[in-house]
């Protein structure tokens, strides 16, 4: 951090615990005082285009003033009350709304308040599921090589524990299925195999649809979902499409089971869910799959209910975000995307350390062999303007839609000007 830090700065830093980092070695995170558009205004003074868009969240850029209107209103009049007996009108209506987007009979909408809790319920759903209609061995889930799906231990489970970052976990962790995504046919041939021998104990298919995202922003075609879908019908499974990342619109189309012309039994969304502003995720559930909690039984009710599910700021929020995508281009903007960084990241192909460059909507990214000093790269992308934070060995952008043409050169620019300059 250049110049003096804010007074709040160093007292906090003594107390804050921050997140996949050692904190004894690490350069220290940049001090912001404000965000507006697709900018990261820094205390120094110094403004940075932002390549992240926060974890893939902001996807109308910052501080949407529909976004805010909708949050200041729903503040003036109730934050928040519990969904346990009361109802208000903000969840029922987002409720309703993201029904309506939804593809096939995926209707019911259960709200928690971040993407690995929805992630939990999606299991939970997938499990009871089972357990309601009297078959208590399917307690499994079968997940991808290269997959993340969160942080809390259940969504640990179904990460790709070798590859990631929680593999000192192994042991703690249930036990899950983990197989290679069917690509091509020896990887299908090898999943029929372990679906011949296993399917019996494994409850649901999990997967992100088209990209997998903190894993390495690794991409696979429709077809890997059809087929999961087929396998899945073949096998009496339920399939489980995590678009916490994928979805409203990041990789071209509103979610990414859309380009698949695939329905999943059970679908989770979050980040991109508010438009970045307040947190928020909801498991989706067709009915099918709902149609095995409805009973004269009360064992057989969902058994979760976050505190803060159905927050109503939240929802007010999301509601104003789904305005914004009926109302504003998003789709197109995000096709422009696609178009400016797929031009725009080509140079990258040519140059000595680059092991592949793909886009994928508003997803570009330029793929190393590896990564040395992660900090002195992302040093340098703040010396060129723009905050961008590569992780492994892959550099990626993400930016909100609403991000303007010279800016999204500016961050390919930087990428090509940083990757060039690698030893
Ligand atoms: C596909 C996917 N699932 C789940 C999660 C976990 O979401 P959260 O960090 O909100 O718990 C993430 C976060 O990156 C994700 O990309």
């Amino acid at each position: 951090m250049e110049g003096k830090p804010p007074d709040w700065y160093e007292p906090g830093l003594r107390h804050v615990w921050l997140p996949y980092v050692q904190m004894k070695t690490m350069r220290r995170p940049l001090a912001v005082t404000r965000t507006e558009g697709c900018r990261i205004v820094l205390n120094d003074g110094r403004e940075l285009i932002d390549g992240v868009a926060s974890w893939w969240t902001a996807c109308h850029g910052y501080n949407h003033p529909h976004i805010r209107a909708a949050i200041e209103r729903q503040l003036s009049v109730m934050p928040h009350v519990m969904l346990g007996g009361l109802a208000h009108e903000q969840a029922y209506t987002l409720a309703r709304r993201l029904a309506a987007l939804m593809p096939g009979d995926l209707e019911r909408v259960f709200f928690s308040d971040s993407g690995s809790v929805a992630v939990e319920v999606a299991m939970k759903m997938a499990v009871q599921y089972w357990v309601n209609q009297g078959v208590r061995t399917r307690k499994k889930l079968l997940a991808f090589r290269g997959g993340y799906h969160g942080d809390t231990t259940g969504a640990m489970a179904v990460c790709d524990l070798e590859a990631g970052m929680h593999a000192l976990f192994l042991g703690f962790l249930p036990e899950h299925l983990i197989a290679d995504l069917p690509v091509d046919d020896e990887s299908a041939a090898a999943l029929v195999r372990l679906l011949e021998e296993r399917a019996s104990e494994v409850a649901a298919i999990i997967v992100e649809p088209l990209v997998q995202g903190a894993g390495g922003m690794r991409f696979h075609d429709a077809e890997v979902l059809r087929r999961l879908r087929a396998l899945a019908d073949r096998y009496e499974l339920l399939l489980i499409f995590d678009e916490i990342f994928t979805g409203f619109a990041r990789t071209g189309t509103l979610f990414a089971c859309e380009a698949a012309g695939v329905v999943p039994d059970i679908l989770t969304l979050s980040k991109a869910l508010t438009g970045g502003t307040l947190p928020l995720a909801a498991t989706i559930a067709h009915r099918k799959v709902f149609d095995a909690f409805w009973s004269d039984d009360p064992a057989h009710a969902l058994m979760h209910g976050p505190t803060f599910m159905g927050n109503a700021l939240a929802c007010a929020a999301a509601n104003a975000s789904l305005d914004l995508f009926e109302r504003e281009p998003r789709l197109s903007e995000v096709a422009a995307i696609a178009a400016a960084l797929r031009q725009g990241l080509a140079p990258c192909r040519d140059m000595r350390r680059v092991r592949d460059v793909r886009v994928m909507g508003a997803i570009g990214v330029v793929a190393l062999d590896r990564i040395d000093d992660v900090y002195e790269l992302r040093r340098r992308f703040v010396a060129e303007g723009v905050f961008v934070r590569p992780f492994g060995a892959t550099i990626y952008l993400t930016p909100a839609f609403t991000i303007a043409p010279d800016d999204l050169g500016r961050l390919t620019d930087a990428v090509i000007r940083v990757v060039g300059e690698l030893e």
